[in-house]
């Protein structure tokens, strides 16, 4: 790939999902098109960067986009954000949303769903608190690919027995021959949706937990930034964000802060609020 086409690839990522896709990157870019090439009937990546070149081709950009991301997930994954939901972010909700018995949570970057699947098998271990509550799980993505294998819930064995426990592995997955299904009661808990974070979400309404977790981290600043903001505005005053071990919202905005001694979870508001909220809920 000449450094032209390389560079003219690495605009075109950027531009559309926001991924950075560094210089020493160029190896990776064609070892991830060239499957894309041969799929289109294409000779060569120099002819494929003409054809994005010459414009009006919006699927084929979105094919190109799709599989410069990185679509690697576990169930459970880090273990700590998940303990957190459990036992403390959805018992401080289920006393403050005790009127309305309503619970929103959005996976802005699910993947091949673990991520939400995780979140759906938590809320099940709290199935007698939660009855007669509302809680809906959107996932979303940019990846159609990812996205596919999410709804259909099939999982190899290395996937299960990545982080997820085995007792959750018999109670909730059938196997299938070679690949393990998550159960229909876990997957009906889940809305799946292709979206692209920097795009408009204000449509989705508000949330009161959000998992952004491991995106961020293959943006620039200037939209990680823009991202948090964003999502800043459509967190309930009380709501969580969850961010990736690696990822942090420290010197990027003041729109969410740490919230102090629960490594990965930011909230709006103002300093102290994080303290009386469990403190409230417990
Ligand atoms: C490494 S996975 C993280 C999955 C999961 N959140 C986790 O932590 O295990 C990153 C995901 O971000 C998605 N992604 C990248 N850019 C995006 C964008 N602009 N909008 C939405 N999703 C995006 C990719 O398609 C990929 O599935």
């Amino acid at each position: 790939m000449t450094p032209g086409d390389f560079d003219f690839i690495r605009n075109l990522v950027r531009q559309r999902s926001g991924l950075v896709l560094s210089a020493e990157k160029q190896y990776l870019v064609e070892s991830r098109l060239l499957p894309v090439v041969r799929k289109r009937g294409l000779g060569t990546l120099a002819e494929l960067v003409r054809m994005l070149q010459l414009g009006g081709a919006a699927t084929l950009e979105t094919t190109v986009v799709e599989a410069m991301t990185t679509n690697e997930s576990f169930f459970f994954r880090d273990k700590l954000p998940f303990e957190y939901f459990s036992n403390l972010i959805m018992p401080a909700l289920l006393k403050a949303r005790a009127r309305e018995r309503r619970i929103r949570i959005w996976c802005t970057a699910a993947a091949t769903g673990q991520e939400p699947y995780s979140l759906a098998m938590a809320l099940l271990d709290m199935k007698a608190e939660l009855a007669g509550w509302r809680v809906e799980i959107l996932a979303t993505d940019i990846s159609n690919e990812a996205l596919g294998k999410a709804r259909a819930g099939l999982y190899t064995q290395f996937e299960v027995q990545r982080g997820l426990p085995i007792q959750k592995l018999v109670a909730h997955f059938a196997q299938l021959g070679e690949v393990w299904q998550i159960a229909p009661e876990i997957r009906s808990m889940v809305t799946y949706r292709y979206f692209n974070l920097l795009e408009d979400f204000t449509s989705f309404g508000v949330f009161d937990v959000i998992f952004c977790r491991n995106v961020l981290i293959y943006f620039d600043q200037a939209t990680k930034t823009n991202v948090l903001n964003r999502l800043a505005r459509v967190v309930t005053n009380d709501g969580y964000l969850l961010l990736g071990a690696a990822e942090t919202v420290v010197g990027l905005t003041t729109a969410f802060r740490p919230m102090p001694e629960q490594r990965g979870i930011y909230i709006p508001g103002e300093p102290g609020a994080a303290i009386l909220r469990f403190a409230t809920a417990s």
